[in-house]
């Protein structure tokens, strides 16, 4: 499984039968690494319907001719947009099994808003359990921090669990040191941090937090790939 970053809580995720990308933020990100049109991927996955993650999955939806997979609600408010899309409904805890593997969705306490269109929308936000060639990826999407993040990883033998760190939004360094600890994963990959002021914070800081209780860090800089 490889894990490239593009920046806030965008990563591609390409397994030996295909890829899905998580979150493409792109064109509204210019430090992304990457444009939209220059992506091939067999799925988008959208964790929530706030704008800094919804970003352009219509068009790599429409580009690769590929389903966008989220909560129920949320492909509705998609195909409200376009009803020209193809989605993927889930439920949470709603798991599913595809060309490139398997997807499951969890919880993530944060926001409700829909930020597509005019009318206010609601959906729930969620996390995302991938596996891919045998390998698991916790993306925890925009989350604040929870106790059941410990049954999230005593469920899931977790490779790698991508984590925001940035606060204001989400968790901060500790709350997301904490949840390290919590999840049990083999290693984190830090997300939602530095793309706006409002997030910024001192990824070595939080490095050193991990360090100290042993959690091992991947840092990766935007349009960087992690073999896991
Ligand atoms: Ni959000
Ligand atoms: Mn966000």
């Amino acid at each position: 499984m490889k894990i490239t970053y593009y920046g806030h809580s965008a990563i591609l995720v390409q397994g030996e039968n295909g890829s899905v990308i998580i979150d493409p933020f792109l064109r509204q990100n210019p430090a992304s690494g990457i444009k939209p049109e220059n992506l091939v991927v067999d799925a988008v996955i959208v964790t929530h319907g706030h704008m800094d993650h919804i970003g352009d999955s219509i068009e790599i939806a429409k580009r690769n001719n590929c389903p966008i997979i989220a909560i129920d609600e949320l492909c509705k408010h998609f195909v409200g947009q376009d009803s020209t899309l193809q989605t993927y409904p889930l439920g949470l805890s709603g798991f599913c099994e595809f060309s490139w593997g398997s997807i499951k969705l969890t919880q993530a306490y944060h926001g409700h808003g829909v930020e597509l269109g005019e009318n206010l929308a609601y959906a729930l936000p969620v996390g995302v359990i991938l596996k891919i060639d045998k390998q698991i990826f916790y993306h925890a999407g925009d989350t604040g921090l929870f106790g059941d993040m410990r049954l999230i990883g005593e469920l899931h033998n977790i490779d790698i669990a991508a984590l925001p760190i940035g606060g204001r939004f989400t968790m901060d360094i500790p709350d997301s040191v904490i949840a390290a600890e919590m999840i049990g994963a083999k290693r984190y990959l830090p997300i939602h941090y530095n793309t706006f002021d409002a997030i910024r914070q001192d990824v070595g800081k939080w490095q050193k937090e991990m360090l100290k209780r042993g959690l091992q860090s991947v840092v990766l800089e935007n349009g960087k790939t992690y073999t896991v």
